[in-house]
């Protein structure tokens, strides 16, 4: 059940340490003599400060992080579908099917704010446009995550107020219009891609072992459920009327929501089940990511340090798969994945990428996530030798989307 409680934990902190300015994606600058003595003596005057001790146990992070990229699925929001015997059909959803709630904008903000703390030693504490670039669904409720979100990311510093009552700011949210976005939301049309799903998911429908779910289901919904998209909408409508507290019907006791969980990740996880299909659903965004990596391990972009996508459960489970990983998943509100590109600079530089899970908005650990195609840590050229696979040159003709 989610509460309204305000959660003001702070033990996504890390351990408190002087304010360092990360080198992001600058060049390192070539050692001198000079540099050597002003970072001798800046090791000292620390050492005098207090800080001797804590600076040994500085996140790696805030040595080797060049550069952060995060997506999540928004916050809590109500149905977007109801069913036919639904005895709260004509429920009165404030703001609408489909709408994130108040509990939902409160668990993107807090999330904003861990992850201010997690990356307390490498985003600067000032929000500058150049560093953040933020990309979201079109829908309403992603749109809204990331403005909560960024919220609790960047505060106004003093500097920043704008109005005394105020303590927020604007900060761009870019988004796709719904029939072009094949970036975050995958809702822009591809032909190879619908006949690819729609194969897929007539054959995993045909299985024998949801038969009894599915006429158990259509008896009481008194409408047809014969597929595993049906019982995706039904599980998440059972859902979210329970979390705002209606009496779901008897009859959902023996299925929901164990019985139901599985078709319901199962359908998830076919818009991205195989290589064919993540090109096609997740590709556009694996092109963007890997840009973004280029751009800080060649220079070509010194300022960018944070890149954040705000989608939808789908979302997450296709970058998910895309990262290798098998098992089916139900990803809650405000759910995440994290890519961090860091730099070893100890003998030469060379570039590596880490994989986080944070479940919820709550989560204190993050979870990293192995890579099933790398070593730990992963290389960056492996990382991108495994992008390469599944980003199409050319969406659109892969897509058939153009009459040859
Ligand atoms: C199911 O549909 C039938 C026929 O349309 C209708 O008579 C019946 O009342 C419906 N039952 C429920 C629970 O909505
Ligand atoms: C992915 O699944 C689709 C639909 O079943 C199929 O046409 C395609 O060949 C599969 N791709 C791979 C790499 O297995
Ligand atoms: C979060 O994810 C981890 C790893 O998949 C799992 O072990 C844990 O039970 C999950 N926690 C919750 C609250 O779902």
């Amino acid at each position: 059940m989610l509460s309204m409680e305000y959660d003001n934990d702070d033990t996504w902190r890390r351990p408190s340490t002087p304010k360092v300015e990360p080198s992001k994606c600058q060049p390192i600058p070539k050692r001198s003599t000079t540099v050597a003595v002003v970072v001798l003596g800046l090791a000292v005057l620390s050492c005098l400060l207090g800080y001797c001790v804590l600076s040994e146990t500085l996140p790696y992070e805030s040595k080797t992080l060049r550069l952060v990229v995060i997506l999540f699925r928004h916050g809590a929001r109500n149905p977007t579908h109801t069913y036919k015997s639904d005895p709260f059909k004509n429920y009165q959803w404030p703001d609408g099917l489909g709408s994130l709630t108040n509990v939902g904008k409160l668990q993107l903000y807090e999330l904003g704010k861990k992850y201010r703390n997690y990356y307390a030693n490498f985003l600067n504490e000032e929000y500058y446009e150049k560093e953040v670039y933020v990309r979201s669904s079109d829908k309403s409720r992603c749109m809204m995550s990331a403005s909560t979100f960024l919220a609790g990311l960047y505060p106004p510093t003093e500097r920043q107020m704008w109005h005394p009552e105020l303590p927020w700011q604007p900060i761009p949210v870019h988004s796709l219009p719904r029939e072009l976005d094949n970036i975050v939301a995958g809702t822009k049309k591809c032909k190879a891609w619908k006949a690819m799903y729609e194969e897929l998911l007539a054959e995993k429908n045909a299985d024998p072992k949801f038969t009894e779910l599915f006429d158990h289901l259509s008896k009481h919904t008194n409408q047809s459920m014969r597929s595993v998209l049906d019982v995706d909408f039904l599980y998440s409508t059972l859902l979210t009327e329970q979390e705002a507290n209606l009496k779901i019907p008897e009859w959902t006791r023996n299925v929901f929501p164990n019985k139901m969980r599985m078709p319901f990740m199962l359908s998830l996880a076919l818009l991205s089940y195989n290589e064919t299909l993540q090109r096609l659903q997740i590709g556009p965004m694996l092109g963007e990511i890997k840009q973004s990596f280029e751009d800080c391990v060649t220079h070509a972009n010194v300022d960018r340090s944070l890149f954040v996508y705000s989608g939808h459960d789908v979302t997450v489970v296709s970058l998910w798969r895309a990262l290798g990983r098998r098992e089916l998943l139900e990803p809650e509100y405000g759910a995440s994945i994290v890519l961090e590109l860091h730099e070893e600079v100890e003998v030469k530089s060379t570039f590596f990428v880490k994989a986080f899970y944070r479940n919820n908005t709550k989560v204190e650990v993050p979870m990293e996530l192995k890579l099933p195609f790398c070593d730990d840590p992963c290389p960056y050229e492996k990382f991108t030798e495994h992008l390469d696979k599944l980003i199409p040159a050319d969406w659109e003709a892969e897509c058939q989307n153009v009459a040859h």
